[in-house]
């Protein structure tokens, strides 16, 4: 008798609302699928304790606090209906509330609230770093999320939501999604949510284009090894040595978008080689990704300098070449592939660094007389 009471008493405390977020409830509905006024009653609002969700693994897709300009890779949605560009926001302004932040409206979030459109200036950003989670919207109706929907707060049922009249918010509790229509708040039955893909996934950075035009080059003369050739002797003498010196070409791989730095995967590109007048790009290799790449290996330089060597006389003989050190920027893919057939593509820009010791030659450098001999006889 109690309960019943209670219950009519919520009921019509709440009559004449519009949504409310998760917290609040909501009035009953009218009949229909699409309507002025939200679907769903009985939720109250001394609710459950809400079930706590799993940790998530880091994810790239985040709430950034907005400060007065659009960040760098904020989730959008072309609004078809009012011709602009819409990018997702949440707020925790009555409730918890998800809707568009559109630049050319001033800085609010706009959101569907107890029949109108409200906004706020307290709100975040939804942001996909570096354009790395692979997002999807979703087919859904009656209050039903996919699973991996993006939540507008933590822990609360209330999903980005969008249809062909804009972004707006679907409640589950109120089983719908509210989306702002001509200043007026509209529920629907059936809309669409925004998803994202987890999983393992593959990585691949392919597709690799060196700009050659945007190459910086450093050169610097370097002295590999150096040794002696004597003549005790009192005649001059034909010598020959043998120099031999290993030097290391390493070739290094970075993408700008420092957000990759944590990722692990598959570069396939070419090694750049320099083939005695300029950089060559050789054949396509896979090389481990780890935050970056890098290849290396050893070079081994020989030659032997055959000189005549006056008598009583020492000379230097140096194996020199040129350290060449080339930045090459590139374009490339990045791909992450979740092995169902689903396959998210992002473009990355980076650096190649490739350095080698080249042009290498070995010759006699000075002579000088021997001092510790005693001299010729004439
Ligand atoms: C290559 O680099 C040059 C110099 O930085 C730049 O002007 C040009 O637009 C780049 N070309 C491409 C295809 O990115
Ligand atoms: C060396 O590489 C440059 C630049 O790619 C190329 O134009 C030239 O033909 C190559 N020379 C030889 C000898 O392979």
């Amino acid at each position: 008798m109690l309960r019943c009471e209670l219950f009519l008493a919520v009921t019509l405390l709440f009559l004449g609302r519009g949504s409310s977020g998760a917290d609040g409830p909501a009035k009953i509905p009218s009949v229909g699928v699409m309507g002025r006024r939200p679907l769903q009653p009985p939720a109250t609002s001394w609710s459950f304790p809400r079930r706590k969700r799993d940790v998530e693994p880091p994810s790239y897709l985040k709430w950034v606090a907005f400060e007065g300009t659009l960040p760098a890779d904020a989730v959008s949605n072309w609004n078809d209906y009012a011709k602009r560009m819409e990018y997702v926001c949440s707020t925790r302004v009555l409730g918890c509330n998800t809707g568009a932040y559109v630049p050319d409206r001033g800085p609010f979030c706009f959101f569907p609230f107890a029949e109108k459109e409200h906004g706020t200036s307290t709100f975040k950003v939804l942001v996909n770093v570096g354009d790395f989670e692979a997002l999807d919207w979703v087919d859904a109706s009656f209050g039903s999320v996919p699973e991996n929907a993006v939540e507008g707060c933590p822990s609360v049922d209330v999903f980005v939501g969008r249809n062909r009249y804009g972004l707006g918010k679907v409640n589950k509790e109120q089983r719908a999604a509210f989306i702002v229509v001509d200043d007026e708040e509209v529920w629907y039955k059936w809309y669409q949510v925004l998803v994202v893909k987890k999983g393992p996934s593959d990585i691949t950075i392919s597709d690799v284009r060196y700009n050659f035009s945007g190459a910086v080059q450093h050169r610097e003369d370097v002295t590999l090894t150096k040794t002696t050739m004597k003549n005790e002797g009192c005649q001059g003498v034909r010598k020959a040595v043998t120099l031999e010196e290993a030097t290391e070409m390493e070739h290094e791989w970075e993408i700008d978008q420092r957000v990759f730095a944590t990722v692990h995967g598959v570069l396939q590109a070419a090694v750049l080689a320099f083939n005695e007048t300029g950089w060559e790009v050789t054949n396509v290799n896979n090389i481990p990704w780890v935050g970056g790449a890098s290849t290396s290996e050893y070079v081994v330089h020989t030659r032997v300098v055959e000189e005549e060597v006056q008598p009583r006389m020492v000379c230097t003989v140096a194996l020199e070449g040129s350290r060449l050190d080339v930045r090459v920027p590139f374009t490339a893919q990045l791909t992450r592939n979740f092995g169902d057939g689903q396959v998210h593509h992002v473009a990355v820009t980076g650096w190649a660094r490739s350095q080698a010791v080249v042009g290498v030659g070995a010759s006699v450098k000075q002579c000088w007389p021997m001092t510790d001999v005693s001299p010729c006889r004439a």
